[in-house]
């Protein structure tokens, strides 16, 4: 076990290490990550990059018309929507896609689509309660929007990369009956939030999310920068776990929704709607991967 531990950390570094295997974001979704962090730019400036591609273009404009946004008028040009949906979901969208194209359709093990259904549905919860929670109520929406819909971005380099140990894993965890995260604790060292949040420092992101991203199952162990933002998408992920929204090689939800309401201090009179709320959560999460 102690090999395979070693071994595994090995691998992963080098691939880190190794400036041609890591995907890489294209270069449009920096471009546009860069002028969204730079106050100078203006709606019309963002507008302009995201037109260059038409694949993003029509994507955005789906998202700004869809039921989450849509306002009556329908939306027709990029400024509109980018007006629309604002700068923190065209950030979280760019990205999304970005990961998309990253990573492609060539895992082995995981159903790309329920994957995004998955996280777009975990960032959509994750939003809601940073809305809700009293006791994680200075962390921004569309912060925690961004961390819920990369959450899981270790399973996809696991799934792509080291593919022996994501079916060892799996064979393990469907066999014990237990989580995959812990799973992947004894056998690899590190869970997929570890090895998500990784790769997510090799692409820069802002350090609350890496660090969210990386703890996401153990949220107490989060370093102070992420540690509220943890928190969230961690409830996320159980909520959605709990009401058919899982990712099935994730393994069984571990936390009752009542737990995690009790975790996020989130109003009793809020709860019932918030969890009516996830199955609507689940229709517009679908539209994410159309
Ligand atoms: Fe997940
Ligand atoms: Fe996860």
């Amino acid at each position: 076990m102690e090999t395979r531990v070693t071994e595994f950390r090995a691998n992963l570094e080098a691939l880190l290490a190794s400036g041609k295997q890591l995907p890489t974001l294209p270069v449009l979704v920096i471009q546009v990550q860069r002028a969204l962090a730079n106050e100078m730019s203006g709606l019309r400036d963002i507008g302009a990059i995201i037109e260059r591609d038409p694949a993003l273009t029509a994507r955005l404009l789906r998202v700004a018309n869809s039921v989450m946004f849509s306002r009556g008028d329908p939306v027709n040009s990029i400024g509109v929507a980018v007006g629309r949906l604002g700068m923190g979901h065209v950030r979280s969208l760019c990205l999304a896609v970005g990961v998309v194209r990253a990573f492609g359709d060539s895992g082995q093990r995981l159903d790309h689509k329920r994957y995004w259904e998955h996280s777009a549905a975990v960032g959509m919860v994750a939003e809601r309660l940073a809305d809700l929670s009293k006791r994680y109520a200075r962390v921004d929406g569309a912060e925690a929007y961004t961390a819920g819909l990369l959450h899981d971005v270790g399973l996809l380099v696991t799934d792509q990369f080291f593919p022996e140990d994501f079916a060892g894993v799996q064979e393990e965890m469907d066999f014990e009956g237990t989580a995959r995260w812990r799973t992947e604790l004894t056998r690899l060292g590190m869970d997929h939030g570890n090895i998500g949040g990784r790769v997510l420092d090799r692409w820069q992101l802002p350090a609350s999310v890496r660090a969210a991203v990386a703890s996401h199952h153990q949220p107490d162990t989060a370093p102070p920068e992420g540690g509220d933002l943890a928190h969230l998408v961690w409830g996320a992920e159980a909520l959605c776990t709990a009401s058919g929204l899982e990712l099935p090689q994730e393994g069984n939800a571990e936390v009752a929704p009542a737990d995690v309401f009790d975790a996020l201090d989130v109003p009793e009179p809020k709860r019932e709607a918030v969890i009516a709320e996830v199955g609507a959560i689940g229709e517009r999460a679908r539209q994410f991967t159309h």
